[in-house]
């Protein structure tokens, strides 16, 4: 990956995390929050460091779709745990391993079930996160690192099969769609306790 293309990443992430927080606080909401490039001075930076370029509309749409835990508003798609297995092999093992192992400073997405009571914790996709609506608003929002953004519904429904399939969450004929997604239990669903002080208004 060239420089250039590593800040670009991060500057439509950095971006698109400070739309998307504010619109779950209701100041504004999906393009709208296109405004928000003109405060950040981003093409002036752009100017003084010779590098990156103002973030287009397109690119705040790609990442403005939060789906919450219940999966309201997920697209209709639908995919298999088998057919996610070809699309991570390409776009996901180089960096999180060909079993969802992890490596180098990459984090594992499989394993780690019945240890975050104990002394060495591996939080995972499998052992951690509660929802899987989640896991595929993450994915599609997030993944592949280098080019997020650019999976299809279908895409992303087959790649998060996959990843539950490796955990053993779901079988990987299992068909993940808009419908089975919320449906499924994950095995942290009950694991974390409500933060009891009032959101910020
Ligand atoms: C270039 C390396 C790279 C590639 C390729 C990549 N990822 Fe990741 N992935 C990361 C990094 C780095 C993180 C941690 C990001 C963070 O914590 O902010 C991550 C985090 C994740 C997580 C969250 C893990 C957790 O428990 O916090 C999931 C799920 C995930 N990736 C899925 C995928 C999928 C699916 C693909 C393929 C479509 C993919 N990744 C491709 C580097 C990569």
């Amino acid at each position: 990956m060239s420089r250039r293309s590593i800040f670009y990443v991060l500057g439509v992430v950095a971006l698109s995390a400070t739309a998307a927080d504010l619109a779950r606080h209701g100041y504004v909401s999906g393009s709208k929050a296109v405004g928000l490039k003109k405060g950040r001075g981003a093409a002036a930076e752009a100017a003084r460091y010779g590098f990156g370029r103002e973030a287009t509309t397109a690119d705040f749409a790609k990442h403005d779709h939060l789906i919450g835990s219940k999966g309201t508003g997920l697209p209709k798609g639908r995919g298999t745990g088998k057919e996610g297995r070809v699309i991570y092999a390409q776009s996901c093992a180089a960096c999180h391993g060909l079993r969802g192992e992890g490596s180098n400073d990459y984090p594992p997405l499989v394993g780690g079930q019945d240890s975050l009571k104990s002394d060495k914790p591996l939080p995972t996709v499998g052992s951690y996160w509660p929802y899987a609506t989640t896991v595929w608003d993450y994915v599609n929002r997030a993944m592949p690192y280098q080019n997020p953004g650019t999976l299809k519904p279908s895409e992303v429904y087959a790649l998060t099969a996959y990843l539950l399939a490796m955990n053993g969450i779901v079988s990987e004929d299992f068909e993940l769609n808009e419908r089975t997604l919320p449906a499924v239990k994950m095995p942290n669903r009950d694991g974390f306790v409500p933060d009891p002080r009032p959101d910020v208004k």
